[in-house]
């Protein structure tokens, strides 16, 4: 396997997005990394694209074949590869373009995510989203994503005793930091006693503790490490990759507080990298719900098990903490489309690791780690990022 490098990003503002089509958000989102990359089109060997539900939320299925052509390389004749894992579809979109690029078969691959989500009504968009967990066992007897994290978090307040605060508090600390970020969907700060008074989802989780429905785009440019510092000064390696998977329905699993995709794709991702949890100067974590954010932190080896929501309280993950979470403002703030979520992650990391993040720019920021849950935790793809 050969060393792999990040050589440019995109990506689109999220949001209610009404005024764009799918294919121009994929193709704006594109045409910025290919530009920040400094590449030429013709040197592209392949594109990886991210995408849970086109079919469902817009209609449109045969994603890599429209992807292409909205890109303009439908001419090139160029493989491009559609690839699904629920809300981790972008991260392993990621994770397959990387492994193109590591077995030496590609030298310069674009990876995509992407989903258009607000073209449809709310509920529907809730019945899209439940695809993803186990139709048999949950869906079909009304769980929503919502209610099932719902069930995780009153577990998590029983066994470790995480205040109804700590999770609102999660959702102050990403609204802050969505604030800063150009992207972001909501660019506003929200107070505690908001988030605590937001309407009623799903007890204990309100609206505020929910990432919101939203359309957006992000791309990568992957390239040979050895040839990245052609195009750039600032390539940022991936220096671990982890994917794993578990029970597709909640009650299958040993203990629902703790997500072994999680653990088992970080420990893939730390061993390769060589390094511990400690390493790390800033992750961009999977906060679905606030809950997940927590679950996350302990799940990374950032604080122990059940020790997450006293990390809230204690400051340690805001962006001047021992170990800032979601800069970008995370899914909460930042916004989740779905597909492209797990590439936006790795977008933000890189920005980071090249000191571009502005007024959301954590010091010294040298290694980052992302990571991106499929669902309730049934797929978890984490990635580990450092500056050249
Ligand atoms: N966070 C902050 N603000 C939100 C929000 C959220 N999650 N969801 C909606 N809003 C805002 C909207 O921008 C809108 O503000 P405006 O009146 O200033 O325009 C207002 O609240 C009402 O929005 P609306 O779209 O009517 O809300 P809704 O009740 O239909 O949906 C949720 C709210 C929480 C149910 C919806 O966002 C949701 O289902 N989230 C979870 C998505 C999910 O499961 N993703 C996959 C996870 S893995």
């Amino acid at each position: 396997m050969r060393d792999v490098a990040v050589i440019g990003v995109g990506i689109t503002k999220f949001g209610e997005l009404w005024d764009k089509s799918f294919r121009q958000l994929i193709a704006e989102a594109g045409s910025q990394a290919i530009i920040d990359s400094g590449i030429s089109g013709k040197e592209i060997d392949a594109l990886y694209v991210g995408s849970m539900s086109a079919g469902r939320f817009v209609g449109q299925e045969h994603v890599g074949a429209l992807v292409a052509d909205a890109s303009g390389f439908s001419q090139m004749h160029i493989p491009s590869i559609r690839v699904e894992s629920a809300c981790a579809s972008g991260g392993l979109a990621v994770r397959q373009g990387y492994f193109s690029v590591a077995s030496g078969m590609n030298d310069i691959v674009v990876i995509g995510g992407i989903e258009k989500m607000t073209d449809v009504v709310g509920t529907e968009a809730s019945n899209i989203l439940a695809t993803g967990l186990d139709q048999e066992w949950e869906a079909f007897f009304g769980a929503t994503f919502p209610g099932i994290y719902a069930m995780i978090a009153t577990r998590h307040m029983h066994d470790f005793g995480t205040t109804r605060e700590q999770l609102a508090q999660v959702a102050v600390k990403n609204h802050a930091n969505g604030a800063l970020n150009p992207y972001a969907q909501f660019k506003r700060e929200m107070k505690l006693e908001s988030i605590l008074n937001a309407p009623m989802v799903a007890s204990p989780l309100g609206m505020l503790d929910c990432s919101p429905v939203s359309d957006g785009a992000a791309t990568l440019i992957l390239c040979a490490a050895e040839k990245a510092k052609k195009y750039t000064d600032k390539p940022v390696k991936i220096i671990g990759s982890g994917q794993a998977s578990d029970t597709l329905p909640l009650h299958g699993r040993n203990d629902i507080c703790t997500f072994e995709s999680t653990t088992y794709a970080a420990r893939m991702a730390y061993k390769q990298a060589n390094i511990e949890p400690s390493k790390i100067d800033v992750a961009e974590v999977h906060d679905c719900f606030t809950i997940a954010e927590i679950l996350a932190i302990e799940d990374l080896g950032f604080v122990k098990k059940g020790d997450g929501g006293k990390a809230i309280d204690n400051k340690i993950t805001t962006l001047d903490g021992k170990i800032p979470i979601n800069p970008s403002g995370g899914l909460k703030a930042k916004g989740h489309p779905v597909g492209a979520t797990g590439v936006a992650q790795i977008a933000e990391i890189v920005l980071q690791l090249r000191g571009e993040a502005d007024k959301r720019q954590v010091k010294d920021a040298k290694i980052g780690l992302t990571h991106n849950v499929g669902a309730s935790g049934a797929s978890c793809v984490v990635n580990i990022l450092e500056a050249m």
